[in-house]
């Protein structure tokens, strides 16, 4: 190898090495990818200035069910993979043309140049389907094919290289396909546990609602008004995502509460009362120590505690009360505004905004609730209407 191509060779390791750990660390902060990334992989370790590249890519995956492979085509154009509109789809049972049917018959990677098999570049283009040289802009010069193992079967296929394809250029695209196919498989089944967690926590959340009005969309909603408080408060966008699925969880520590007082027509004895008022620390307990739900343990505890230090268990205050539980106490009293209660109907929202702003014998905005907090909410009414109409009832 001259020192040029092993240049470009490391050039390219670095880069798919780049990429492994960037892909890594966001699959673990739990961005799940999809196929799309090969384009992004392709295009950064094929395209750009001084790298070996192809004129043009197809990505194909086979679709059994319809008898047929589909996919997308690319073209390089200096730094980046440009999509031709059209989805190509191939009839599986006609010839794939000549590499991909090595590929079909086991092979995981091929490369030819169209003087080894043909006699003219003529006679080479009749190994295509007319689909494939539709996309592929000149003759058929060489590819390279290669294999996507994994979940989803297909090939990824690189047309037209400078001069030659060689085995060098397999080695490459197949280290970028196994690569590329590991990480897809990886977030497909992290995403598939993530899916079973927060499945579990909703199933926990609407076991301990149970004993109240309305409660399968309350949780819904108030995991909603959460999730938009945050995001307009600047939280990044991992905690926002962590802040709103752990919101459902609020009341967990009801559960160790009987229903007969949960449920009580009249009012509550000082006994009852003190039980009811336990519900956060019980919550925090079920909650346990697990990492993943320490979001959701700081907003058990503290969904009741006021700005001004006259809320419960605690009677924390300021900014003492972890930002998870500031905000999940607003929505909590949002929705309990607007909700029918046994003792009460709900209020439209702008009756609800009015005790926002003025208060009323229970509630004393100024402070009850984080400015901060109040602020946001203030700024984004709308959609605390909007998710309260779109999913009650
Ligand atoms: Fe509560
Ligand atoms: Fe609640």
């Amino acid at each position: 190898m001259s020192n040029e191509s092993c240049e470009m060779a490391l050039q390219q390791l670095q880069e798919l090495l780049r990429l492994t750990e960037t892909e890594m660390r966001r699959i673990s902060r739990r961005r799940f990818c999809g196929s799309e990334l090969y384009v992004e992989a392709l295009a950064k370790v094929l395209g750009g200035r001084g790298r070996r590249g192809p004129a043009c890519i197809m990505i194909l995956f086979s679709d059994r069910a319809h008898g047929a492979a589909r996919g997308r085509v690319f073209h390089l154009v200096e730094h980046e993979l440009v999509e031709r509109s059209d989805q190509v789809v191939i009839d599986l049972a006609s010839a794939y043309g000549s590499g991909m049917a090595l590929t079909e018959a086991g092979e995981d990677v091929v490369a030819v140049n169209w003087n080894e098999l043909s006699a003219t570049i003529e006679d080479f283009q009749k190994q295509f389907p007319e689909a494939v040289r539709r996309f592929v802009s000149g003759p058929i010069r060489n590819f390279v094919t290669c294999r996507i193992a994994g979940e989803r079967q297909g090939v990824v296929s690189a047309f037209n290289y400078p001069g030659n394809c060689s085995t060098y250029d397999a080695t490459v695209l197949r280290g970028l396909s196994v690569l590329i196919s590991s990480l897809v498989t990886l977030s497909g089944e992290l995403w598939e546990t993530e899916q079973a967690f927060i499945y579990t926590i909703e199933a926990l959340a609407r076991a301990c609602e149970a004993a109240e009005e309305d409660t399968g969309n309350h949780i819904k909603r108030v995991n909603r008004y959460a999730g938009a408080l945050a995001a307009n408060m600047g939280v990044p966008d991992q905690l926002v995502d962590t802040i709103s699925y752990s919101a459902q969880m609020h009341d967990v520590g009801k559960i160790k509460i009987p229903s007969a007082i949960l449920l009580k027509k009249g009012p509550l004895d000082h006994d009852e009362m003190e039980l009811i008022r336990q519900h956060p620390a019980f919550g925090e307990q079920i909650l346990g120590d697990s990492q993943r739900l320490q979001v959701a343990r700081e907003i058990a505890i503290a969904h009741h505690e006021n700005w001004d230090g006259s809320g419960y268990p605690s009677g924390l205050k300021g900014e003492s009360i972890p930002l998870p539980g500031r905000i999940v106490k607003l929505a909590d009293v949002y929705d309990a505004l607007r909700s029918n209660r046994s003792y009460k109907p709900g209020y439209t929202h702008a009756e609800t905004m009015r005790i926002f702003h003025e208060g009323d014998e229970r509630i004393k905005p100024r402070s009850h609730f984080d400015p901060a907090v109040l602020e946001t909410f203030f700024r984004i009414e709308r959609i605390f209407d909007a998710i309260y109409e779109s999913l009650h009832g």
